[in-house]
């Protein structure tokens, strides 16, 4: 009897862990609400994986234990779709809006034109991910399959069970026997751009696009993989439904699967009459970088669902919706040339010359390959086709290559140079780091431009009128060796340039006699030692109150400072080592650069001071509260759930649902060696 009576009770427990699991979940994933830290969540989660193992009887794949990633498939199985997936028509122009409205209102016998008959369409972003199904029996997720060709798909049941916002079984009541919910499953921005810059560190090949770094998650066979993939699901339509109704309307039946614990878009709307949509567009677009993900387009449906069976199916597409696309973010164009362009410090980056060609809104000639290791992995040579990416204000790059369209006669290999393009002086290339950088300092007078560009733009030293220009001609004509000798300059030297006149010489002079009455972070700043930013530079400043102390600080004392590591302390000693910059810094206060020196702050700041940090996953050498208490001693605020507000995640094995979360925000993870060295570093390692 007592046997019994506590079996119940386990299964009582279980019941309710998982009730409690899948609401947070939820919270969490679907309504970007969190409600508890990840602390309580994992303890929760712990404690059901702990009775599920003593049980087994009350195992069931609908637990949210089931999130993690079990055992590997040998291979896919294919779905056949009982009803077809279908794709869509497209429209590419105002125009084709309104032929899509006269063509609606025929068939719908309504008169155009008038506003009484003005039809009511659901608008909802086109998400450009994978599209699938998800098979809900009894509220339980049963079995979720790719699109495929429309009719047969495969079955990725295995791998969606993994992702946090869908739910392993419906929520609340009312929902049919049998529910098919169809959608879009993607990887938001910064979760691909995160993903993508932990595999260049590891020196695997990034993904192209989101796209196919979604797909490319869905297509593992072992779940484990998919589990560490910040991927999202959206749902935008139903397929079977049997033993039960739905609302009438595209949007409400969107409603109801949103409150069914499935996500929703969330800037679908519901708008009457063409002329809506076409505005809906414009201000979609207009916003679409803005968007946390990529869209291609916006599709527009018919609302009623009343409407939309008279409207019936043309082909594989319906005629009650439309997507009218974007311009392109990708194009093919050819690669004419690559020339290699030195910064200030040094680093060489590759550019790609490229026919001219439209795309992301922009005609685009240039663009970017990183580095070396980016031309190596593309195998790009010249004359051959590329394809060439813009998406928002990123920089164009080139992300693959036509191979199988290169020209017979193509370029051959591109080969790194093995001097500076510019000066000659020998590159090199420091452990483990991707770039190149030329060793001639300011001998070389691309990285001498790159030098006075940066000592006079706005956050520096702020020099009106002195533009990129002018720096190349001051330099090519050898009027500027560096940047003390900008406040040599004479009126004479100016108006003999060029495209100078009188004017802008004086306007130019009076700019740079302004310039010298500056800021002590200023003029660190503007002297463009490696990897010291404006913050660095303030909290320098802040730190030392003057220069001299600040250049006769060791490096025992740099390290003392907010923010600065021994990276950062090693670059500042050797740029005050060297007698030639301390030459500069010396003309330059000869000149009349002057400041005013700062109360130095007391280091009673901590390194950590201001920042939110969250530790997850399983610790080796430290005890989550020695972790915890080591980075509060650091001034950090220790929290239990990531949000936008957090500056930093320590992911340690096992990391889960809020490793995906500091993925998907782009939040900085670090691991548990990082941590110690961070710790030890400041001396509070235990
Ligand atoms: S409706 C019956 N709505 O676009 C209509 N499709 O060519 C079938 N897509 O690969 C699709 N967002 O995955 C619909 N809000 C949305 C969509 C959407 C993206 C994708 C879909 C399919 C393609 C349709």
């Amino acid at each position: 009897m007592a046997s019994t009576e506590s079996a119940q009770a386990v299964a009582r427990e279980v019941e309710s862990l998982r009730a409690q699991l899948e609401q947070w979940n939820h919270q969490y994933h679907v309504l970007d609400a969190p409600s508890v830290p990840d602390s309580e969540y994992d303890r929760c989660l712990q404690r059901l994986l702990e009775l599920e193992q003593r049980h087994p009887e009350l195992q069931s794949p609908d637990s949210p234990s089931q999130r993690v990633g079990g055992t590997p498939l040998a291979q896919f199985e294919q779905v056949t779709h009982e009803l077809p997936m279908l794709s869509l028509g497209n429209a590419f122009s105002a125009e084709d809006m309104l032929s899509f409205n006269r063509r609606l209102l025929e068939r719908l016998g309504l008169a155009d034109g008038d506003e009484e008959s003005a039809l009511e369409f659901a608008c909802e972003p086109k998400l450009d991910g994978i599209a699938v199904s998800l098979l809900y029996s009894e509220g339980q997720l049963q079995r979720a399959a790719t699109r495929g060709d429309g009719s047969t798909g495969e079955d990725i049941t295995h791998n969606v069970r993994t992702i946090g916002s869908i739910p392993l079984r419906l929520r609340g009541t009312g929902f049919p026997d049998l529910l098919e919910v169809r959608g879009e499953i993607y990887m938001p921005r910064k979760g691909f751009e995160a993903m993508n810059a932990e595999a260049r560190a590891r020196g695997e090949k990034p993904f192209v696009n989101p796209r196919n770094a979604a797909a490319g998650s869905l297509r593992q066979l072992d779940p484990r993989i998919t589990a560490q993939r910040p991927l999202q699901m959206c749902c935008y339509s139903v397929g079977l439904v049997r033993g039960g109704e739905l609302p009438d309307r595209q949007s409400d039946i969107l409603q109801q699967l949103g409150e069914w614990g499935l996500r929703i878009n969330s800037e679908t709307a519901v708008v009457k009459g063409i002329d809506a949509c076409n505005q809906y567009y414009e201000e979609l677009a207009a916003r679409r970088d803005q968007l946390p993900y990529d869209i291609d387009g916006i599709v527009f449906k018919v609302n009623a669902t009343s409407q939309q069976e008279r409207l019936g199916f043309v082909s594989r597409a319906p005629r009650w919706a439309i997507a009218r696309k974007f311009p392109a973010q990708e194009e093919v164009t050819r690669l004419l040339d690559v020339e290699f362009q030195v910064g200030r410090t040094g680093a060489i980056t590759p550019v790609a010359r490229l026919e001219p060609v439209f795309v992301g809104g922009v005609t685009v000639s240039n663009a970017t390959l990183h580095n070396a290791d980016e031309i190596e992995r593309l195998g790009v040579q010249i004359g051959d086709a590329v394809v060439v990416r813009r998406a928002g204000d990123v920089i164009p790059q080139v992300v693959s290559v036509l191979k199988e369209r290169r020209p017979a006669k193509a370029g051959g290999d591109i080969v790194f140079p093995d001097a500076c393009p510019v000066c000659g002086s020998s590159v090199e290339r420091e452990e483990g780091e991707a770039v190149w950088r030329c060793m001639g300092g300011l001998i070389c007078a691309a990285q001498r431009k790159a030098a006075i560009r940066h000592f006079a733009s706005r956050r520096a030293m702020d020099i009106d009128g002195l533009g990129d220009k002018l720096v190349e001609q001051l330099v090519d004509a050898g009027l500027v060796e560096g940047v003390a000798g900008l406040y040599a300059l004479t009126r004479e030297q100016l108006v003999a340039l060029e495209r100078m006149g009188e004017k802008s010489a004086e306007n130019l002079l009076a700019a740079l006699d302004a310039s010298k009455d500056t800021t002590l972070q200023r003029f660190i700043f503007a002297l463009g030692i490696r990897e010291v930013g404006e913050a660095t530079a303030l909290n320098l400043a802040r730190h030392f109150g003057n220069w001299d102390a600040l250049q006769a600080a060791s490096e025992e004392e740099l390290l003392q400072v907010n923010d600065v590591g021994p990276v950062v302390a090693d670059h500042l000693r050797q740029f005050f080592d060297s007698a030639a910059n301390m030459a500069v810094v010396h003309a330059l206060r000869d000149a009349g650069v002057r400041w005013q020196d700062l109360e130095p702050v007391a280091d009673d700041l901590q390194v950590l001071d201001g920042q939110t940090w969250v530790v997850t996953g399983k610790l080796e050498a430290l005890s989550r509260d020695e972790a915890k208490a080591a980075l509060q001693r650091l001034g950090a605020k220790v929290a239990g759930s990531v949000s936008g507000k957090t500056d930093c995640v320590v992911a340690g094995p096992g990391a889960g649902s809020k490793l995906e979360k500091a993925n998907e925000l782009g939040v900085k993870v670090i691991d548990e060696e990082a941590l110690l060295t961070l710790l030890r570093d400041h001396g509070v390692a235990p």
